[in-house]
């Protein structure tokens, strides 16, 4: 892994580099490349062309750590909005949404933190269930795992459409699939964006991607619907070879990337007939979510500091 990659991702989480390269826009540079946009009416626009050239969307109102409730409750309204839009536009057929929980108040220093979370997600459930979509719970980092799957047991007890992602760089995430790969089930596999401790993750890439085809297998055997989320081309090729040998038909599976991360590769997936989502994140918060693309991708790195020094 690269050595720069640590340092990037302790940076995504400071406040005071945040405030000074925030004021960029979403248009300038770099940041534009990641996030199509600032509102609701950009992240539709940018669904819609994602869905004319044949691939699903999942759209994340960009914000985490969030640590007052007008701020949260700011979150809420704006996935209302979004779900709204896309329902208009004919498009949740194709589009579903993303949550974060520390963006709708799991991060707010409060012992009623986690019940405002589930309340706040428990609206953006009901509200994509009457748009006829689904909502997927972000991961964030390792310390937040126990509470987001308790979350996702809850919620499921009202809305079992409720995915989740896993990270394979966690020790104890091959025993999540396992946990989750049943019936009406939606797992999102990853490979994880924070920062971990050896004491909970792997923190060599070789072993990150047997994690992630030891958790490819569990989830493929299963009765779930795995979400395979990753740009790496073997990671891609294994998966379609393990449904083959797990004799899952295309459609009974997907494969998930990033906006503006390998889209040749998602057209030609989709082209091939599998079921392909691109991962569209938007709004002003777009920070936490640049850095940790710089940190997987630290070639980046230059474009970054040159779109900064243009600003
Ligand atoms: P890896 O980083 O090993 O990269 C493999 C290859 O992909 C590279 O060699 C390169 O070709 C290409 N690539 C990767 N990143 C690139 C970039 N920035 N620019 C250009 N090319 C790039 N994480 C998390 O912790 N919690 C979450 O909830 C989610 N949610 C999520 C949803 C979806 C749909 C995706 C695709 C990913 C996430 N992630 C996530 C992020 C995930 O954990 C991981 O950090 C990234 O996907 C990068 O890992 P890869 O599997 O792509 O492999």
């Amino acid at each position: 892994m690269s050595p720069i990659r640590g340092p990037l991702l302790l940076l995504a989480r400071s406040g005071r580099v945040k405030r000074l390269v925030s004021t960029m826009p979403v248009s300038a540079g770099i940041v534009h490349g990641y996030v199509p946009g600032e509102d609701t009416p950009a992240a539709v626009q940018a669904t819609a062309g994602l869905v004319d050239d044949g691939l699903r969307v999942t759209l994340d109102y960009l914000g985490e750590d969030v640590t007052d409730r007008a701020q949260a409750d700011a979150t809420v309204e704006a996935y209302l909005d979004l779900l709204r839009e896309l329902s208009l536009r004919g498009l949740t057929r194709h589009a579903e949404v993303s949550v974060k929980l520390s963006a709708i108040g799991q991060a707010i220093p409060d012992a009623g933190a986690a019940k405002v979370a589930i309340e706040n997600a428990r609206t953006i459930c009901r509200a994509a269930r009457n748009a006829g979509t689904t909502v997927t719970l972000d991961m964030e980092d390792h310390t937040t795992t126990d509470r987001t799957l308790a979350a996702l047991r809850e919620l499921r007890q009202d809305f079992p459409e409720t995915g989740a992602v896993l990270q394979a760089m966690l020790h104890r995430t091959e025993a999540d699939c396992r946990t989750l790969a049943h019936e009406g089930s939606r797992v999102r596999l990853c490979k994880g964006a924070y920062a971990e401790p050896a004491e909970v993750a792997f923190t060599d890439k070789v072993d990150i991607d047997k994690s992630y085809v030891r958790c490819l297998k569990v989830l493929l055997a299963g009765q779930g619907y795995p979400m395979i989320a990753t740009h790496d081309p073997r990671m891609i090729d294994i998966a379609s070879s393990l449904a083959s040998r797990y004799g899952r038909a295309q459609g009974t599976y997907e494969f998930q990337m990033l906006y503006g991360i390998r889209p040749d590769e998602q057209k030609r997936l989709a082209e091939d007939g599998e079921s392909v989502r691109t991962y569209v994140p938007y709004g002003v918060e777009w920070y936490g979510y640049l850095m940790r693309r710089l940190a997987e991708r630290p070639a980046n790195l230059a474009f970054f500091a040159r779109s900064l020094v243009s600003k």
